[in-house]
């Protein structure tokens, strides 16, 4: 695997040329305006696995966007890796605090990236960390030195919930067959601390609507004496945090599990700075809930937020008005072993009773999906931690992640497979947000560090 050194220092323009061609289609899952984009995207992804050695490739059609598929099987006695990725990429939104435009990829240096990093939507969540596994299966079946079987599996639903995908699994568990699942979602703690994720949160997303009078009225002539749904809504919304920061949903916390005191000492000893935290957001202060630490308040503890809130009159200048209808959109990240279905049937009865008589409440799911831990006694994780050692000269620490991607817990349900959760990039890198970038470095180190993967799982898993 040595030659990855090489093989890196000699193709790398190709490497990132071709990752700006992919971040240039606009595949944006969430809009159905961009539906033939996502089209592209999974055509070009296809490609992508053709010209990197794959033997078999394929588009297979879901209710929702399609998977792309690929394999290279050299041997049906050797291990299988099951790579798992998503080529959709989230709205750009809001489009004015981009420095340049979302689809119009640029390189630029940064404080945390001096050696550059490709600025556009989807960089680094997750077309940059996505490709680098394209990338260091096509050095590995070029170079002869591809150590076991390789299946690709990379998904355009990611961003809106992978709806299709689980009975995608389903019809085909014998496709996927796999030994481990390898994805690159995630993050690491810095360039200097590799970290291995070993945890994502689940989730539950609904949006409620209060609708108080039946048309908007002067708030002067009405004002005082009518339910006032932005009023109501936000008193409702400040009710489901207690003064400690707690969620008031009654048995939101009862399956929650508490680490134990060994487990948080441990998570203790990952370096985190609270203050360059702090300020690299620009805040005078954390806020959370009472009683946990910033990294646990962000990874092994439930939340509840407020994604969006709108009603009433929002444009230019003042209208006085009484609205009809107010609306919010509202997350709640789990945690093992809390189900999405439960929490979400409590919110509603919950939203329901404390509105008081003079609004009606609706409240709709949304996404939702299970939260996932695995453990690190499994030659995966092994194999993981061996191949950073080698290319970053560091032991990795595994770390608890706060995002969710739905699809984990399913695979591990559905295939019977331990999933690594091998990140690489920064919490900075913005991704969701506005000038979302990748380091160049990053991009580059994890095409470094993934042939390792596959060496080190093949010798580990032949005993
Ligand atoms: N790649 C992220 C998840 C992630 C990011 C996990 C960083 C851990 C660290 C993924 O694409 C994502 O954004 N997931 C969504 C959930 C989905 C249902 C929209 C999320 O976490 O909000
Ligand atoms: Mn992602
Ligand atoms: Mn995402």
């Amino acid at each position: 695997m040595e030659q990855i050194k090489n093989y890196i220092e000699s193709n790398k323009e190709r490497f990132v040329t071709e990752l700006v061609d992919l971040l240039k289609i606009p595949s944006i899952s969430a809009d159905t305006a961009f539906s033939q984009d996502v089209i592209e995207t999974a055509k070009l992804v296809e490609k992508s696995l053709k010209e990197a050695g794959c033997t078999t490739t394929e588009i297979c059609e879901t209710k929702g966007y399609p998977v792309v598929y690929g394999e290279k099987i050299i041997d049906p006695k050797l291990p299988t890796v099951l790579v798992y990725g998503h080529y959709d990429v989230q709205p750009p939104d809001p489009m004015n605090l981009w420095d340049s435009p979302p689809f119009e990829p640029v390189i630029k240096k940064t404080e945390l990236h001096p050696d550059g990093a490709i600025f556009a939507r989807g960089a680094c969540d997750d077309k940059g960390q996505m490709y680098m596994h394209v990338k260091a299966v096509e050095f590995m079946i070029k170079e002869n030195v591809l150590p076991c079987n390789v299946k690709f599996m990379i998904e355009g639903e990611e961003e809106v919930g992978s709806d299709s995908l689980e009975d995608f699994l389903k019809e085909n568990r014998d496709k996927l067959k796999n030994d481990v699942i390898l994805i690159s979602d995630t993050g690491m703690i810095s360039n200097d601390v590799p970290s291995i994720t070993t945890g994502l949160r689940g989730l539950s997303y609904v949006e409620v609507e209060v609708t108080g009078p039946n048309r908007d009225l002067h708030s002067g002539i009405y004002g005082g004496a009518v339910p006032n749904p932005i009023n109501i809504l936000a008193k409702m919304i400040a009710s489901l945090h207690d003064e400690n920061n707690r969620i008031t949903i009654p048995g939101f916390y009862d399956k929650v599990e508490e680490l134990s005191d060994a487990d948080r000492a441990l998570m203790a000893e990952a370096p985190f700075d609270l203050d360059a935290y702090k300020k690299a957001l620009d805040i005078e202060d954390v806020y959370g809930e009472k009683g946990y630490s910033t990294a646990e308040r962000y990874s092994i503890r439930p939340t509840l937020d407020v994604n969006g809130i709108w009603g009433g009159y929002t444009g230019e200048g003042a209208k006085t008005v009484i609205a009809s209808k107010a609306y919010a959109k509202i997350s709640m990240r789990l945690v093992p072993d809390q189900d999405p279905d439960e929490i979400t049937q409590l919110f509603m009865d919950h939203f329901t009773k404390i509105a008081p008589k003079g609004v009606k409440v609706k409240v709709s799911p949304h996404h939702g999906g299970l939260p996932y831990v695995t453990p690190i006694d499994n030659i995966g994780y092994q194999a993981a931690a061996k191949a950073y050692e080698t290319t970053f000269g560091k032991t990795a620490i595994p770390e608890r992640g706060g995002g969710s991607i739905p699809i984990v817990a399913l695979f591990e349900q559905i295939l019977e497979s331990k999933i690594i959760l091998m990140g690489f990039g920064l919490d900075s890198d913005a991704i969701h947000s506005p000038n979302e970038h990748f380091g160049i470095w990053n991009y580059l180190k994890g095409i470094e560090t993934i042939p390792y993967f596959y060496k080190y799982y093949t010798e580990l898993a032949q005993g």
